[in-house]
């Protein structure tokens, strides 16, 4: 079975490629560093439940840009239509892939901001190039981590590695990640998209039943937690976005100017 669809209304923003067991999901918005716009959130989840349903899917891959995984939310998006509520299709994406029961592997070159950065919880194997960035610098957008990120960043980095990277925000590296063990492996850019479909693809072959019940014997332990953490931070989330310091933080990236958190 071979089949491309492009997904996100008009635009094909993200592209969709089934072939041989392996439903490759790539995130195509270069332009705007494959920000993220309610579109592409509605495709994801779409994509990932036709992926859940469709018995020939064995595996979903997520890739972007040898220069860019995801600049996280569009943010001029964002405030055209923002995500209030634990319906909308940020939230609904983020729901289906951290309980998606087949194996996720992404590959993720240069800057994985924001979401870009907290999906990865949620994948399987992560393969970065050595020009990954990721960073979470939801603070310096005045709101809360999403994607259970608040729990899931303290589990894996260690409480003051988590701190640094949701309090100051700053990016950090492939080889940070990697020894925080947040992805599986570095190798050049041009080498990680290959890397990813080969493993994609040994997956592909093994017994499906098997890596499921690998996976949710892995999960199960907290996917309560994480469910209820997902609810409360998109709860959180949806309150700061009206309030004023998120309000200075998204006016001054539309503006291009530094934010201003000095009475905030
Ligand atoms: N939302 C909307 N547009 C975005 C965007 C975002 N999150 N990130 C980048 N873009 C747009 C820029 O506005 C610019 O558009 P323009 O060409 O029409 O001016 C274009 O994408 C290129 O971005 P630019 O900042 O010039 O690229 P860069 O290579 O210098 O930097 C990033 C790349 C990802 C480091 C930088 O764009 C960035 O920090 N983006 C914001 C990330 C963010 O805060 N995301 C929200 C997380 S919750």
């Amino acid at each position: 079975m071979s089949h491309t669809s492009t997904q996100g209304g008009h635009s094909a923003d993200i592209l969709s490629h089934t072939e041989a067991g392996v439903t490759t999901l790539t995130l195509n918005r270069v332009d705007k560093k494959n920000s993220l716009t309610t579109a592409m959130y509605t495709a994801l989840a779409d994509a990932l439940e036709l992926a859940q349903a469709d018995e020939r899917v064995r595996v979903v891959v997520f890739q972007g840009h040898e220069t860019v995984f995801s600049a996280g939310n569009d943010i001029a998006d964002f405030l055209k239509a923002p995500p209030v509520s634990p319906d909308v299709p940020v939230f609904r994406f983020l729901r289906t892939l951290s309980t998606f029961p087949k194996p996720v592997v992404a590959a993720v070159c240069g800057p994985a901001v924001g979401i870009g950065t907290t999906m990865l919880f949620h994948c399987d194997l992560v393969y970065a190039g050595d020009n990954a960035a990721f960073s979470m610098p939801f603070v310096n957008l005045g709101v809360c981590p999403e994607a259970a990120s608040s729990l899931l960043a303290p589990q894996r980095m260690g409480y003051v590695r988590a701190a640094e990277a949701l309090m100051l925000g700053e990016p950090f590296m492939a080889e940070a990640a990697l020894e925080m063990g947040l992805i599986s492996r570095i190798v050049p850019p041009t080498e990680v998209n290959a890397l990813a479909q080969r493993q994609a693809s040994k997956l592909a072959a093994k017994p499906t039943a098997a890596l499921r019940e690998v996976k949710r014997l892995m999960k199960q332990g907290q996917a309560a937690q994480v469910a209820q953490c997902m609810a409360e931070e998109a709860a959180v989330f949806g309150r700061m976005l009206g309030e004023p310091a998120a309000k200075e933080a998204f006016g001054a990236f539309l503006e291009k100017r530094k934010p201003d958190f000095s009475n905030l």
